[in-house]
């Protein structure tokens, strides 16, 4: 294995040419010069690198040493040129991400050190190798889903994470924001539904066959100044929040709030708490028009919170027994002439489809959507594997693919007794580094429609800032270069050279701070003995 030499980067660039054993410098004297359209990136640049090593970047022209950023026209969206030399660099994008990608690659270049929040010793010199890369992302839509529903995520933690994107070049945070264990959108004229929905009084600790329970309210959600500030800061690094309200099942949180949200000819709606436990509800929306007109009050104020072109707007796992036993949905069912309750969830998600699509907005749900016909600019989450993603490509509509089997990273990534709760399958590092998100099935037509992939993070088995660390890191990273580098297929794919590269990111991650996975197991205090690292006895298996 050869020595580091600074070029360990991840995700692996297309293209990355050494200039000899030279070594480039960053002077306390290096000027910033900053071109049109790189103002954000120059900001980004000087606060974050700028705290890390000390410099301050002065503006400036003139003669080197100079650190230059612009837009290049020949370089393709997104994509970017880093040009290093002895004292003279040069970030190139194709627009202004591209510009940050590269700027991205140029800390990487720079050592672990540079991802620090402070010099770790001021004043030292900060050299890097001489190179120069050129690279562009594979796909568009480079995923992250955090779930701040199941557990709530301060607002501090989701800025937190919207940096970590950023130094893996993901682009889009799908915000999973309500659930039947809370909701987490302040909505103005909807007080209760933070008020009473934002709050449980315990939960179920493990999963749903777990006897163990925390006995301590649990809550907390994000103020219309909050999400504008995560919008806000996800804008400048070039990453795009795209929200999810869902409906019409993972609703009880709702309906706890507002019972006439629910199905109050067959449950007691009043009598409905916030869900303290984990698996899928049966309390789901009833499709009265009272219950569209709420929800379209929601999303106006979602739109204005929001820019993103996509909403997602759920539509999974929707438990129809309520509405097999409700007169009212029934009489729905046939006043709309719909084919039983399976009509009823498609009429659903078709009124908020027609909604955002007058709107000029595209709605994005989970791949239960697609029984029952979408406009044509609704897109998919495939989640249940490659099936809903290949018919939805079919069909014309635009993909993202998040199989539950290869990036559903609450799922453990190794089966020692040390590990948290078993839910799904266990995924290694080198699993979600073979994973590829274009289904080979389709023609090379239909796979246009495949925006890119996502990794998804349900957080009913992490309670706080550091078990979701543990399980999105590392592999997340393994993700990431799936999502952005253009890989051989699965097989051929170089693992070794990864775990190299690692051996270098494992040290930004420290001085990023992420309490990852070490390789050989978790840290004492990551583990996880006992009954919550083993299957439950009796319990279901993949809970
Ligand atoms: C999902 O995992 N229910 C989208």
């Amino acid at each position: 294995m050869s020595e580091p030499d600074g070029t360990e980067l991840i995700p692996a660039p297309r293209r990355l040419v050494r200039d000899g054993a030279r070594r480039g410098r960053l002077h306390q004297g290096t000027r910033l010069v900053a071109g049109p359209g790189t103002e954000g990136v120059a900001r980004w640049l000087r606060a974050t690198l700028g705290a890390a090593t000390g410099l301050t970047f002065p503006d400036g022209g003139g003669a080197a040493p100079r650190l230059t950023l612009s837009v290049e026209p020949d370089l393709p969206p997104e994509g970017y040129r880093v040009v290093t030399g002895a004292a003279d660099h040069l970030i190139q994008g194709g627009d202004a991400a591209g510009v940050l990608w590269g700027a991205q690659t140029f800390r990487q270049l720079l050592g672990p050190d540079a991802h620090r929040r402070a010099p770790l010793r001021p004043g030292r010199a900060w050299d890097l190798p001489a190179v120069t890369v050129e690279d562009a992302p594979r796909f568009a839509w480079r995923g992250l889903m955090l779930d701040v529903a199941r557990h709530f995520l301060p607002k501090d933690q989701v800025l937190r994470h919207l940096d970590l994107m950023a130094a893996h070049k993901l682009n889009v945070l799908h915000l999973h924001l309500t659930d039947d264990q809370g909701w987490r959108i302040e909505i103005e004229r909807y007080p209760r539904l933070t008020e009473i929905g934002s709050w449980r009084a315990r939960t179920n600790f493990g999963h749903r066959a777990s006897p163990l329970w925390e006995e301590k309210p649990h809550g907390g959600h994000y103020t219309r100044d909050d999400l504008r500030e995560i919008v806000a800061y996800a804008a400048e690094r070039h990453i795009t929040v795209v929200p999810e309200i869902d409906i019409p099942g993972h609703s009880q949180a709702a309906i706890a709030a507002y019972p006439e949200l629910g199905n109050t000819d067959v449950v007691d709606t009043s009598a409905l708490t916030v869900w303290d436990t984990w698996g899928v509800s049966e309390n789901v929306l009833a499709p009265t028009d009272h219950t569209l007109r709420f929800y379209e009050g929601v999303l106006e104020e979602v739109l204005d919170l929001f820019p993103s072109t996509f909403v997602h707007l759920g539509g999974d796992e929707c438990v129809k027994d309520q509405w097999k036993r409700s007169a009212t949905a029934q009489a729905r069912i046939r006043e709309l002439g719909l084919e039983g309750e399976d009509g009823l969830q498609a009429w659903f998600v078709r009124h908020f489809d027609n909604w955002l699509t007058a709107r000029g907005r595209r709605l994005i749900g989970w791949d239960e959507i697609l029984q029952g016909g979408l406009a044509p600019g609704a897109a998919v989450s495939s989640w249940r594997g490659y099936a809903g993603g290949v018919t939805a490509a079919r069909a014309g509509h635009d993909v993202v693919m998040c199989p539950e089997q290869h990036v559903y990273l609450d799922h453990r990534q190794h089966d020692g007794p040390d590990e948290p709760v078993p839910i799904g399958y266990v995924r290694t590092l080198e699993d979600v580094f073979r994973f590829e998100p274009v289904p080979p099935e389709l023609t090379p037509e239909e796979a246009r429609h495949v925006l890119g992939t996502q990794a998804n993070v349900w957080t009913e088995v992490m309670e706080d800032p550091a078990r979701v660390d543990y399980q999105v890191f590392p592999r997340l990273v393994a993700f990431a270069e799936v999502a952005w580098s253009r890989l051989p297929a699965s097989a051929e794919r170089d693992f070794a050279d990864f775990e190299r590269r690692m051996t270098s990111h494992y040290r930004r991650l420290d001085a990023l701070g992420v309490g990852y996975r070490p390789p050989g197991g978790p840290r004492p205090w990551q583990r996880r003995p006992g009954v919550l690292g083993r299957p439950i006895e009796g319990a279901p298996p993949n809970v």
